[in-house]
């Protein structure tokens, strides 16, 4: 029997529906059932099976361990999921799955996996973007919010502002032009030699540590934004985190020498209180840099008559106390509803890819089953 897109009725948004999201676009290997119920995603199971163990030594994801270590774990995964639901396969709406951005390698077995489960069901696949999921973690498990909102993703490969009219809907207000920050907090872990993986460590590490310790560059980005025509002196919302990582390793190593110029001083000696000074001082700098352009995007949003009254937040930074406590001052500040996510729904997940894609599925939309993994977004010019 053939089970094309095209045969599968029309769906219906009712409470009850349960979706099976997957995720495998970087190094976890994750599955879970999110139900609809009272208009709001409700988790049933949510299964992880993190690789850091078989990454860890290279200080970084080495992608083809990652997509072998996916293809061995996914089935077991998602079996775990379906078995914690206390679920079977003929229970479930629809499979969802994070099919961008990512590792090609690794979106390519949970999109193959994905569209198997749902050809052998008969049930839609919905391609979700990653980026996208991470907005709506703050919404699992939570009373549904008003819109629109200013959405913020600060992952180890994303650092995205955008303005959401809902989940399905948004426009991109600005971007990191270099690293991302948690990819930022991950290369000054290492040049602490805190371990890996970086920024948990080094957020542990700040609170034994003086954040006013060292001053770290502030960008002041203008012109030309990632926004399409903006071109002027006014400054833009993107973020910039490649100067404050120069900043720690001339810290950490000595500035080098230049020809003619006076020799500069020796770094400070890397005692066990400089590193956690540093680290502070780095955190610090890092979640100001954030808070900064949000005050801003909310400045600017007010000045066009177009408040938002949510702040959405999502990515493993969003994990990091010092800039979850900032946020909240922000709501207070702001009088906005501040989400943050659970811990476990910072970090990469699949309880968020399907979460999304109940937003999809109850507005009708699903994939065929030729839905192919891309390595980049397409939201704004990601
Ligand atoms: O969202 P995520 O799991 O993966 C991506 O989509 O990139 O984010 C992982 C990133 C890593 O860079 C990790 O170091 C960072 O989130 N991270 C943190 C914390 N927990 C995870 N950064 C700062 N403080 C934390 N507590
Ligand atoms: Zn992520």
């Amino acid at each position: 029997m053939s089970h094309s897109p095209q045969s599968i009725p029309a769906h219906q948004a009712t409470d009850g529906t349960l979706i099976l999201g997957i995720e495998t676009s970087c190094d976890e290997t994750a599955a879970s059932i999110v139900e609809w119920r009272d208009g709001a995603p409700r988790v049933l199971s949510n299964v992880v099976s993190t690789q850091h163990e078989i990454h860890a030594r290279y200080a970084g994801v080495v992608p083809e361990l990652a997509s072998r270590a996916h293809l061995e774990r996914i089935v077991p995964v998602v079996r775990e999921a379906l078995r914690s639901a206390e679920l079977a396969g003929r229970h479930i709406s629809a499979v969802a799955v994070g099919n961008r951005p990512g590792l090609i390698g690794s979106l390519l077995v949970g999109n193959a996996a994905a569209k198997a489960y749902a050809w052998s069901l008969g049930i839609p696949v919905i391609g979700i973007d990653h980026i996208a999921a991470h907005l709506v973690a703050g919404l699992l498990d939570a009373p549904p919010v008003g819109w629109p909102a200013l959405g913020l993703v600060a992952s180890g490969g994303h650092t995205h502002l955008f303005r959401m009219n809902d989940p399905r809907s948004m426009t991109l207000l600005g971007r990191t032009i270099d690293d991302a920050i948690g990819e930022a907090f991950d290369k000054a872990a290492t040049l602490l030699s805190l371990g890996y993986p970086g920024g948990p460590l080094l957020d542990e590490r700040s609170s034994s540590g003086d954040a006013t310790a060292m001053r770290f560059p502030t960008p002041r980005l203008t012109g030309r934004s990632v926004r399409e025509g903006s071109q002027s002196s006014e400054r833009t919302l993107d973020f910039s985190f490649s100067g404050m990582k120069t900043a720690l390793l001339y810290a950490v190593r000595g500035v080098p020498p230049v020809a003619n110029r006076p020799a500069p001083r020796p770094p400070l000696p890397l005692t066990e209180q400089r590193v956690s000074d540093l680290a502070a001082s780095f955190q610090s700098a890092a979640v100001n840099q954030v808070m900064d352009v949000l005050n801003r995007a909310m400045e600017r949003l007010e000045a066009q008559n177009d408040r938002p009254v949510t702040l959405l937040v999502g990515g493993g930074v969003t994990a990091n106390r010092h800039l979850r406590a900032q946020l909240e001052m922000f709501g207070t500040q702001h009088g906005i509803d501040v989400r943050l996510p659970a811990q476990k729904y910072c970090v990469d997940n699949a309880a968020m890819i399907a979460a999304l894609a109940h937003w999809r599925y109850a507005a009708g939309e699903h994939d065929h089953l030729r839905l192919a993994p891309r390595s980049h977004s397409l939201l704004g010019r990601c």
